[in-house]
């Protein structure tokens, strides 16, 4: 009998554990969610504003300037790496590591089957070096402002300004509604 009762008790630790765990998971998702978002809304912000006062070619400088300091500022607010990645990057220091290359095609293929892609996200614990790490990525997809730096019919001046400044630039010939790349953050954990 007290074998049984102290099973259940153990089996009973185990799955609330299990549980705290798995909602400790949920709420860290939330959270880099609300980030992604905070992180999007100032970008955007500028973005608009600048392409507004002087074309896209003033443009270029919040993308290459004020995106790394949003990330940079949000991350050192948080605690937490923050940035963005792409399959087809223009800055090489924006190349995906291993485990979001592979979360990167995940997302095409979750694409290519239908799957909307504006709330499209993925997270999971990764380990590596007996580190645990929790990692969250958020799918960014191409709309109509995007084009004017990222599309296949790129303003001349535009693009002599990106080759200039990214001569590895391999983030043209993205269409309306394409996965242009994704937020990506770690979190220690
Ligand atoms: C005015 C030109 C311009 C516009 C418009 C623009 N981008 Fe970019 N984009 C850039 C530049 C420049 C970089 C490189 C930034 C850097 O050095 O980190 C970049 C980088 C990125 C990256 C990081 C990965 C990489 O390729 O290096 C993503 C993701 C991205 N852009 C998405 C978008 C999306 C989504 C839109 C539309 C909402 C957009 N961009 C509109 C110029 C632009």
């Amino acid at each position: 009998m007290l074998k049984i009762i102290s099973s259940i008790i153990i089996s009973a630790l185990f799955i609330s554990t299990a549980y705290a765990a798995d909602n400790d998971l949920k709420q860290r998702a939330q959270e880099s969610k609300k980030v992604v978002k905070e992180f999007m809304q100032q970008l955007k912000g500028e973005l608009q504003s600048a392409i507004k006062a002087g074309g896209p070619i003033n443009a270029i400088d919040v993308c290459k300037i004020k995106a790394p300091a949003i990330a940079e500022s949000l991350s050192g607010k948080h605690g937490w790496d923050i940035g963005r990645t792409s399959l087809k990057p223009r800055n090489p220091s924006n190349a995906p590591d291993t485990w979001e290359t592979k979360v990167l095609n995940d997302f095409e293929a979750r694409k290519a089957k239908g799957e909307d892609v504006m709330p499209m996200a993925h997270y999971e614990v990764v380990e590596s070096n007996g580190e645990k790490t929790f990692r969250f990525m958020k799918a960014i997809p191409t709309g109509e402002v995007c084009l004017k730096c990222h599309g296949s019919d790129i303003d001349p001046k535009v693009k002599a300004k990106l080759q200039e400044a990214y001569p590895e630039d391999k983030a043209t010939g993205y269409k309306l509604g394409d996965i242009r790349g994704a937020f990506t953050i770690s979190q220690p954990m």
